[in-house]
């Protein structure tokens, strides 16, 4: 039997890691089988449970030519990369290298194997410091750190994959990504975390210590940093919505996936200190460079070509998914991996 002749496989880069794991639960529940590649550089072994893992690295054409002879992917969604903002500034070349230079080799192998549908992790942070919130797709996209400028760059090449090799791309620029499938075993495990839900559940814990809260006199509501927050189960949605829209549409398009309703720092603080019976410890610092007051997302766009809104995004959804992912019994994981995330 022909793999890819009955089974509907899709080629996910980065499917052992946050993002990409969710999306590989939510292609299974629609029908889809998830073949991961992934060098385990920041995912889980544990976090990939509805399909093979193929160990290996995205830069590697031969090995990318050879699975996607095997199952004959209908699509590739490709959520494989280093993402630390502070990081890429001080390893450019590394985070330029695997971010860009990567996804060549990616789209190089997809041509050879004749796959044409594309799926991309873009990010907010291709827009930079914006003047004015909600942020449209239209926006001007001056990103501000090397990280941005990678993501930047991709979506410039696949524009050019597009005209010149009618490949069919879509770049997804999610806002902040939370949340958690805790149920189904798999939840935000970065190491280091940056990223604030989870450094605020950590820190009600008892795990760390008190959260920093970078700038509390920023023109907004209450002093703090707004920011978009968006489920991970609503990504791992938009992602299989936007792979059957592809079938039908060519072309290149970035969609936004934020809900336009973003939420401070100290509303994320309430929420965890709610489900957790008790004021989360804090202690105020001052601003960050870069940090904008606002960022926040016009999701017009994804209801218009998707059919997609943001169902499971209200925050005290999100943290409660991710509280039940962070207490949960660490069964079937790497204690000492998770640990050292939170
Ligand atoms: N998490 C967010 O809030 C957020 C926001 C915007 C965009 N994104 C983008 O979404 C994607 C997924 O983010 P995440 O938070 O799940 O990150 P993650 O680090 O958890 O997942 C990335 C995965 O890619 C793998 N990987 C990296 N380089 C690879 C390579 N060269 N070959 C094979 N595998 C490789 C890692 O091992 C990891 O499993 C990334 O592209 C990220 O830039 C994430």
């Amino acid at each position: 039997m022909e793999l890819g002749s009955t089974m509907r496989h899709v080629l996910v880069t980065g499917g052992a890691g946050y993002v990409g794991s969710h999306a590989c639960r939510m292609l299974a529940k629609c029908g889809y089988k998830p073949i991961t590649i992934d060098n385990l550089s920041t995912g889980h072994r544990w976090a990939v449970r509805w399909g093979p893992l193929i160990v290996g690295d995205i830069a590697d054409h031969r090995l990318l030519v050879d699975v996607i002879a095997k199952y004959r992917p209908v699509a590739v969604m490709h959520f494989a990369a280093l993402s630390l903002v502070g990081e890429s500034g001080t390893q450019p070349a590394r985070y330029y290298d695997n971010n860009v230079a990567g996804t060549i080799t990616l789209l190089q192998a997809m041509q050879q194997g004749g796959v044409n549908r594309f799926i991309f992790s873009s990010t907010c942070a291709t827009y930079g410091q914006v003047e004015h919130c909600p942020i449209a797709e239209t926006a001007p996209q001056v990103p501000i750190n090397t990280y941005g400028r990678s993501k930047l760059m991709v979506e410039t090449i696949l524009r050019d994959f597009v005209s010149a090799h009618g490949l069919n791309a879509t770049a997804l620029r999610y806002f902040n990504a939370a949340g958690a499938a805790a149920e189904d075993g798999i939840g935000e495990a970065h190491q280091p975390e940056t990223h604030l839900i989870p450094l605020v559940i950590g820190a009600a814990l008892g795990q760390r210590g008190p959260i920093g809260i970078f700038g509390d006199d920023y023109a907004t509501p209450d002093g703090t940093c707004l920011r978009d927050y968006v489920h991970v189960n609503d990504l791992a949605t938009a992602h299989v919505l936007a792979l059957e829209r592809s079938a039908a549409q060519d072309g290149f398009s970035a969609i936004n996936l934020g809900t336009g309703r973003p939420y401070s720092v100290l509303e994320v603080l309430a929420a965890v200190g709610l489900r957790a019976g008790c004021p989360v410890p804090r202690k105020i610092a001052p601003r960050r460079a870069g940090d904008p007051a606002a960022l926040y997302a016009d999701p017009h766009l994804a209801r218009e070509m998707l059919g997609w809104t943001a169902r499971e995004s209200d925050l005290n959804k999100i943290v409660d998914s991710a509280w039940a992912w962070h207490a949960a019994p660490m069964e079937g994981r790497d204690r000492m991996e998770v640990r050292l995330a939170v």
